[in-house]
């Protein structure tokens, strides 16, 4: 058995080479992070030699992957092959949307189908990991890497990690798929203030209600890797959180698979104030539960000495080890340590042209249509004039968005060149005003807002004339991201002050949102008739604006995190809490939890998303008034498509737990399903609550449903909802 084969091997490791595997060092080059300390290559090179290198990452094409291979394989010791993992977050070199945007889709089928494109693409290139899914529960639309996940709600984000982690690995004995990776265990998106890396201080039931259950629910479908985080978590590191990776990961739900520090997160405990050097970082991590120590050096360089001085035992060694050895027994490398390595196949799969459907496809389900007042869309095919505006519009390299990192510049589809395919009406196009200074690439010159105004007036001009105005506004692809925290969620640069131009001399915009994360943009939403969200959406991402904008696809889009009205509302999210002082129409006070100048309300509320299409709700109908252990209830309802076209709908089942043993939020999402609906078409959909729907982490310290009185609601957001209530009878 592998086991068996795992203690086999071992049995011939030194201390030394056992170390190796649980170091993994960056390609001879610094991609994702910054390089810890000066001239490592050489080292680097000969630690390679020596079989003291487990896995490496950022080492791309087959060529590269081939020659360090060749090296474990051929020049060390025991012949232990490398895994080579990459950061495929969404696409390698044809780039699907970002996954915040995919996630608006809520359809699970093409998530998976763009995660197991991706392992393809990666794979055929040598690589076999990929750090993704990232699926930190992210409330914080202030935080850069909220573009990476999969938006704010557990539910949710449990099902979209099944479909990442399905992709990406499928069936690891083919050369197809790879190893996907859990990331960032734990809480990282709960940065204070929104400030990347910043500190985190959530309780229990956050941590066990909120922020576990995707984690939970990767680990269930498979994800062989977990990632740490950067953050501390109630004092202590990620990196080095006994409770975390031991107790929870290790313990509670016995992961066989291993876990990677972040990039440099070992020796970060000592800026951290928990470690006084390397060598105890070293110690700290091994013995909380980190097996792998990403570009740190703390593990090669000290955790052989800790054992020797019996800081560490050779048995917590030992663990981590067979947990590395077992995986790279499951994909196959010691049968064939180039299995990754077909010249023909990475010439054939690198951005092979049906690569471009599927992200084309996946492009036009990511987009969510905000606002369509006096029905400017979709757009007339012929007979218009067309003025198209914004820097944003003629971006070949921006829809790519942060984490394409080897994908090339200037190969997304714009939107002048989506629009360009409808060759009946008569587009202008003119840029009004730049995002940022400079051509920002993987650097972060997008801190710099331009004040250039100087082309206002020819984008007046244009619009003036025009039918409709399309302007493309929004965040640079690399303005949100790692390290790419904001403390303004409004237009970047000049370009509201654009839009509030061009309004003036033309009301009929369309304005086409490109942004990683929720916008805070109330102006555009009272005065602008036609809003569409259409993120960073990758290589595709002009032709499959343009088909929603004339209509060729019907957008069925939902928003997987709130848009706030103003940035000081965040972090603001639908499943909160009611607070012994929820905010009353009647009678009037100031005492109420809320702002004396600005609403609770969001802008745009999680689950929202309009349509071509109409879609009616009715008879909400339970099938029982209450169900008992063991039990389940049925909850119906009605929906018609009462518009002129087709299109589907996401039918959101929420539920809110009335009295518990620890506050629940007012509204809990707990299932959702698409339909398609032809005009006067109507379909019932029926959801079953069991006690599986209502369990939760309780005063119990475990996850069990409490009996008492629910509601239930079912609609197309999760602000508009038909209401019923249950009981659960214990
Ligand atoms: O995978 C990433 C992680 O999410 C952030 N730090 C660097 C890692 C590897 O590039």
């Amino acid at each position: 058995s592998l086991d068996k084969k795992v203690e086999t091997l071992l049995k011939k490791m030194t201390l030394e080479e056992k170390v190796g595997q649980l170091n993994q060092y960056n390609g001879f080059w610094d991609v994702t992070g910054p390089t810890p300390k000066e001239g490592l290559a050489a080292k680097k090179y000969e630690d390679l030699k020596k079989g003291l290198v487990g896995s490496m990452l950022n080492v791309k094409g087959v060529k590269d992957v081939r020659a360090l291979q060749k090296i474990a394989v051929e020049q060390t010791r025991l012949g232990i092959p490398l895994i080579f993992g990459f950061d495929v977050i969404h696409g390698y070199k044809t780039i699907s949307p970002i996954p915040l945007a995919e996630s608006a889709s809520w359809d699970l089928n093409a998530i998976q189908k763009s995660a197991a494109m991706a392992a393809d693409e990666a794979s055929s290139v040598g690589i076999n990991w990929t750090f993704a899914p990232m699926i930190d529960v992210s409330r914080d639309a202030r935080w850069g890497r909220v573009m990476e996940g999969a938006g704010e709600d557990p539910y949710l984000g449990s099902r979209i990690a099944e479909a990442r982690v399905k992709g990406f690995q499928g069936d690891l004995s083919s050369n197809k798929n790879i190893l996907a990776c859990a990331k960032h265990f734990a809480a990282y998106a709960f940065a204070e203030s929104g400030r990347d890396y910043n500190t985190v201080d959530v309780g229990e039931s956050t941590l066990q209600n909120v922020i576990f259950p995707p984690f939970k629910a990767a680990l269930d479908a498979g994800v062989r890797t977990f990632m740490n985080s950067f953050n501390e978590l109630d004092g202590v590191p990620a990196t080095g959180n006994t409770y975390l990776q031991r107790q929870i990961l290790k313990g509670d739900w016995k992961f066989q698979g291993f876990v990677v520090s972040d990039w440099g997160s070992i020796q970060e405990m000592k800026a951290h104030g928990y470690a006084k050097d390397d060598k105890q970082a070293a110690e700290i991590a091994i013995n909380a539960g980190s097996d792998m120590d990403m570009e740190s050096s703390a593990y090669i360089d000290y955790l052989a000495q800790l054992v020797q001085e019996g800081k560490v035992k050779e048995t917590t060694v030992d663990d981590a080890v067979k947990r590395v050895l077992k995986v790279k027994f499951e994909l196959g490398l010691f049968d064939n340590p180039y299995k990754y390595c077909d010249e023909a196949r990475e010439l054939a799969t690198v951005g092979k042209p049906e690569f471009q459907t599927e992200v084309l496809d996946m492009a036009k389900k990511s987009i969510v249509l905000l606002k369509n007042n006096k029905e400017l869309l979709p757009l007339k095919k012929s007979g218009q004039k067309i003025a198209l505006i914004g820097a944003l519009a003629n971006d070949k390299t921006s829809p790519l968005g942060s984490w394409r990192i080897a994908a090339d510049e200037n190969t997304a589809v714009s939107v002048l060149e989506g629009l360009q395919a409808y060759k009946e009406n008569q587009l202008t196009y003119v840029k009004g005003a730049d995002v940022a200074l400079g051509s920002p690439k993987f650097v972060f010159e997008t801190k710099i807002n331009t004040t250039d105004k100087s082309g206002f007036a020819e984008a007046l001009a244009v619009a003036k004339n025009a039918d409709v105005v399309v302007m493309v506004l929004g965040e640079y692809g690399l303005q949100s991201g790692e390290g790419r925290s904001r403390t303004d969620l409004g237009l970047p640069g000049v370009q509201q002050e654009l839009l509030e131009a061009v309004y003036t001399v033309n009301k009929n915009i369309v304005l086409v949102l490109n942004n990683g994360r929720p916008l805070a943009i109330p102006w555009a939403d009272e005065y602008i008739p036609a809003i569409v969200e259409a993120w960073q959406l990758g290589t595709q991402s002009g032709n499959a604006i343009a088909q929603v904008l004339y209509g060729d696809y019907n957008p069925s889009g939902k928003l997987p995190m709130t848009f706030p009205r103003n940035v000081a509302q965040v972090p603001i999210y639908y499943n909160h809490k009611n607070t012994g002082r929820p905010v009353m129409n009647e009678p009037e006070s100031v005492f109420w939890s809320h702002y004396i100048d600005e609403k609770n309300t969001p802008l745009y509320p999680f689950g929202y998303g309009l349509s071509y299409s109409k879609f009616e709700y009715s008879d909400l109908k339970l099938s029982s008034p209450s169900f008992s252990k063991n039990g389940k209830i049925e909850v119906s309802v009605l929906v018609k498509n009462t518009g002129k076209v087709a299109g589907k709908e996401v039918v959101q089942l929420y539920i809110r737990d009335l009295i518990a043993s620890v506050t629940r939020p007012v509204l809990e999402l707990k299932g959702f399903e698409m339909i398609e609906l032809q005009p006067n078409e109507t379909k019932k959909v029926t959801f079953a609550i069991s006690e599986k729907t209502i369990e939760f982490f309780t005063a119990n310290s475990k996850w069990e449903a409490e009996a008492g009185d629910f509601k239930v609601f079912i609609g197309g957001s999760s602000a508009e909802t038909l209401k019923g209530d249950f009981q659960f009878i214990k």
